[in-house]
């Protein structure tokens, strides 16, 4: 095994605040064992290294080598620009790779969604380039600001829709997420009677129905009680692939994520890791109230 591994573990671990009882429970084995491998006196098997990864949604061969690859480029934004009646984006360039988890920051009106329509190509930006590098059409899911739903379907029959369109065979799957999206009692409610924290959930779970490299999610708890926004960011960390989130649940960002964007005056003005924030002694929101 490689120097570089015990020092990434430590690093990986610290960074997703899991103490080395916790990062042992989840991978079945001893505190000891890991605290050896800590050390460089003791080296995992292969799977443990596979779940290692998993756990840390990282490369193989960062969590050996510590070498970040750059191969694993998802999308490349360079030089947007967006104007309506004035210039909303005025230049943004933008990399995103393989599992990342990104929250996008910005006041209201700054471009997020803009952005997001422009990524997925809703919108055609007024000059600019958007590289890809993955199938969009089949790995790219968005959780859109506004709901994009039939009133006139059942809860039951819009999902029922959804994974069709979505080639999702696993009733199974979605039966669990209506449950704990508390939806299963709706399921023969028409989508235009659900309250707005229902339509949202509604649409959380379409959109993430099937597996994505990129799951990009605009204001998602916005009208969510309590209990549901919790069990999102829980769910959100089990999701695999690229995350992008819009959101203002600050607390939340210290938890989940590995980088903030800020957009303001029509630019990325900050790309910054969350990381390097915290070592600031700063969290995210004191960081966001200080630059935006
Ligand atoms: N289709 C559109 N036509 C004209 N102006 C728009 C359109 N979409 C958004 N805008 C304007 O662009 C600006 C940015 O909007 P938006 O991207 O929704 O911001 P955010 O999501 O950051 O709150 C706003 O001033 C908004 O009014
Ligand atoms: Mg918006």
């Amino acid at each position: 095994m490689q120097d570089t591994f015990p020092q990434q573990l430590l690093k990986l671990r610290t960074e997703k605040q899991l103490s080395q009882t916790e990062l042992a429970r989840r991978l079945y084995v001893s505190r000891q064992a890991v605290s050896k491998w800590e050390n460089g006196d003791a080296d995992p098997s292969i799977d443990k290294l596979i779940l290692l990864a998993r756990i840390f949604k990282v490369s193989l061969d960062y969590l050996i080598l510590g070498i970040p690859n750059h191969n694993n480029l998802i999308l490349q934004l360079k030089h947007v620009a967006m104007n309506f009646n004035t210039p909303v984006l005025k230049d943004v360039s933008l990399s995103i790779f393989n599992n990342e988890r990104i929250a996008l920051l910005g006041s209201n009106g700054a471009g997020k969604t803009t952005l997001v329509r422009i990524i997925e190509n809703a919108l055609t930006p007024t000059s600019g380039t958007i590289e890809w590098q993955i199938n969009k059409k089949d790995f790219l899911n968005i959780m859109p600001q506004n709901d994009l739903l039939i009133p006139a379907l059942k809860v039951k029959e819009q999902v029922a829709l959804a994974a069709r369109i979505n080639k999702v065979h696993n009733p199974e799957r979605i039966n669990r997420l209506l449950e704990r999206f508390n939806l299963k009692a709706q399921q023969n409610t028409l989508v235009a009677k659900l309250s707005g924290g229902q339509k949202r959930r509604l649409s959380l779970i379409i959109s993430t129905l099937r597996q994505s490299k990129l799951l990009i999610l605009d204001e998602p708890t916005v009208g969510m009680d309590l209990e549901s926004i919790d069990y999102f960011w829980q769910f959100i960390d089990q999701v695999t692939g690229s995350i992008m989130v819009i959101t203002h649940d600050f607390n939340q960002i210290d938890k989940f994520f590995s980088r903030v964007l800020l957009l303001k005056d029509g630019q990325i003005r900050h790309d910054i890791s969350v990381k390097e924030i915290h070592q600031h002694n700063q969290t995210i929101e004191q960081w966001y109230r200080q630059v935006n």
